[in-house]
Order: structure tokens, then C-alpha cells, then sequence
């Protein structure tokens, strides 16, 4: 199994990686032998992960980057290319969330939203393709939809959204960069304890929701390790546009 997910020769970059899945990916690469950038907005966390990582006998660098804004994507892999070489390997995994019901959801709310879940997605996966293309070398893209790309639920519309377009825009450049040498996969996570859904843990009436799964319990993050290592390594060889829920069943329960 550690031969089958073996990571080193890869260059891996990490959006997202402030928090939750992000640094849970960062160090599951490295700990495998890759060169992990991970990139996010609140560098200081990203810092301090790269301690971690180095600290552990790994290699990493922390990028900042804002994934609405495409001038700050693209500097990132800049820095990327010129510290360890292309970007063979992206977790393209920032994301936010937005509990308000569909009537309530404002022009800004909505925009905030398609901006970063869907609109970075593309960016950031454009550019490592393009890369990795133009360098000649092949590689792995694993975006992180969610469970709500491919259901819904009461309170979240425009990430649900969001989130199913991450899906057909992973099925779209799986289909146009096969060919190329660059698989395409995404993660369709149920429910994990991030900063993101740490507030719906919170209560009592959460938490039986929470636990609604058919495996009547949220994620723990070591249950998405082989996952997330199965699409991102040459392990996933011959997978292409897969989107992988990792839910405890929760897709095919109650939501
Ligand atoms: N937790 C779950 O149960 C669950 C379920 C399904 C899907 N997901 C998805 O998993 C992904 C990671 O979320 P998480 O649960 O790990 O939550 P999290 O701990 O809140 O992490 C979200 C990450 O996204 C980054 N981010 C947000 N906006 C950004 C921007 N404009 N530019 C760059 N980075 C940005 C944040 O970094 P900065 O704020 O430092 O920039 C942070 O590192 C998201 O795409 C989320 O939708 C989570």
C-alpha cells in the first residue's frame, strides 16, 4: 500500500491549505515524498505548516494566494515552478461555505461563492494544466467538490451549486486533458470536523443530523486519506473525471 501511494518525484500544490482538508493533504503528500507548496490567504497558518512538514523530514513552501483573484494564482505557481519545478500534482481544494436559504442569498453572497468554489477551481486547474502541458510531464488534479454537488439540501443553494458545477467542470477537463497526460478527479466529501462545518456540530439537533448517514457518524480526516491518495497518485493511473463520494453513504441516505 505505501509503494501503491508513493508520492516522491511529485511536485504538489495545495490550495486551501490553511485549514481542515488543505493540511491534512499537505501532509499526507510529504509524508509520502512530495515537495508540497500549499497556499491559502492566511500565509502565517501556511507558515507554520511548512514548519510541521520540515520538521517531519519533509520538503515545503508556503505561497500566498487568493483564488478570486487570478493575478494571485498565477504568481503562486510561479513561485511553485521556480522553488521545486512544475506543479505536477493540485489538491484544488479552497472553498467557503454559505448556510443562507436560496430567498435570502444576496447578489454579493452569490458571487463570493461561484468566485472561489467554482471560478478558482477553473483558474487554478487551467494553470497546473497548462504547466504541466507546455513542461511535457504528466500529473494529477483532484478537485474537492462535496456530497451537495450531487444532492441538495435545505439552506444551500449556491454551494450546492457551486459544488455540482465542480463536478461537470472536473468531468469537462478530465475529458480535454486525458490525452495530455493530466487525470482529472474529484472528492465528494459527506461530512468532515472543519472550521467550515464546526458550527453544525455544535448542537444537539446538528449533530442527529450529523449522524444521519447510513454509517451514522460524520468523517474522521484519517478515513480520507486513501481517497484523496488514490486519485492524486499514480495508484489512480486509470481513473479520469471519477466523482468519488466519501460520505459514510450519506449520498444515498437522508439528507
Ligand atoms: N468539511 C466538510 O465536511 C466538507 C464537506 C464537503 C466538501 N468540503 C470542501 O472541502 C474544502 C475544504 O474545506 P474544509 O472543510 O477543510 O474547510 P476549512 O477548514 O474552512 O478550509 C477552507 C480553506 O479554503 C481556503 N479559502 C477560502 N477562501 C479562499 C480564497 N478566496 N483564496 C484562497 N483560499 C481560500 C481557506 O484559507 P484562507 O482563509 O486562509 O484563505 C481554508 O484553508 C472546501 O472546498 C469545502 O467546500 C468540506
Amino acid at each position: 500500500m505505501t509503494t501503491e501511494f508513493d508520492m516522491s518525484g511529485k511536485v504538489a500544490m495545495v490550495t486551501g491549505a490553511s485549514s481542515g482538508f488543505g493540511v491534512h493533504f499537505a501532509k499526507i503528500m510529504a509524508a509520502r515524498g512530495a515537495k508540497v507548496v500549499v497556499a491559502a490567504r492566511r500565509v502565517e497558518r501556511l507558515e507554520a505548516l511548512v514548519a510541521e512538514i520540515k520538521a517531519d523530514g519533509g520538503e515545503a513552501l508556503a505561497v500566498p494566494m487568493d483564488v478570486t483573484d487570478s493575478a494571485s494564482i498565477i504568481a503562486a505557481f510561479d513561485l511553485a515552478e521556480a522553488a521545486f519545478g512544475t506543479v505536477t500534482m493540485l489538491a484544488n481544494n479552497a472553498g467557503v461555505a454559505d448556510v443562507r436559504s436560496a430567498l435570502k442569498i444576496g447578489e454579493d453572497d452569490w458571487d463570493k461563492m461561484i468566485d472561489t468554489n467554482l471560478k478558482g477551481v477553473w483558474i487554478a486547474g487551467q494553470q497546473a494544466a497548462k504547466r504541466m502541458i507546455e513542461a511535457g510531464v504528466s500529473g494529477s488534479i483532484v478537485n474537492t467538490a462535496s456530497i451537495l454537488g450531487l444532492r441538495v439540501a435545505f439552506g444551500q443553494a449556491s454551494y450546492s451549486a457551486s459544488k455540482a458545477a465542480v463536478i461537470q467542470l472536473t468531468k469537462s477537463m478530465a475529458l480535454e486533458w486525458a490525452g495530455k497526460g493530466v487525470r482529472v478527479n474529484a472528492l465528494c466529501p459527506g461530512y468532515f470536523l472543519t472550521e467550515m462545518t464546526a458550527a453544525a456540530f455544535d448542537s444537539p439537533e446538528a449533530q442527529a443530523y450529523l449522524n444521519s448517514s447510513p454509517a451514522g457518524r460524520p468523517g474522521g480526516m484519517d478515513e480520507m486519506t486513501a481517497p484523496f491518495l488514490l486519485l492524486a497518485s499514480d495508484a489512480g493511473s486509470y481513473l479520469h473525471g471519477v466523482a468519488l463520494p466519501v460520505d459514510g453513504g450519506q449520498s444515498i441516505g437522508r439528507m
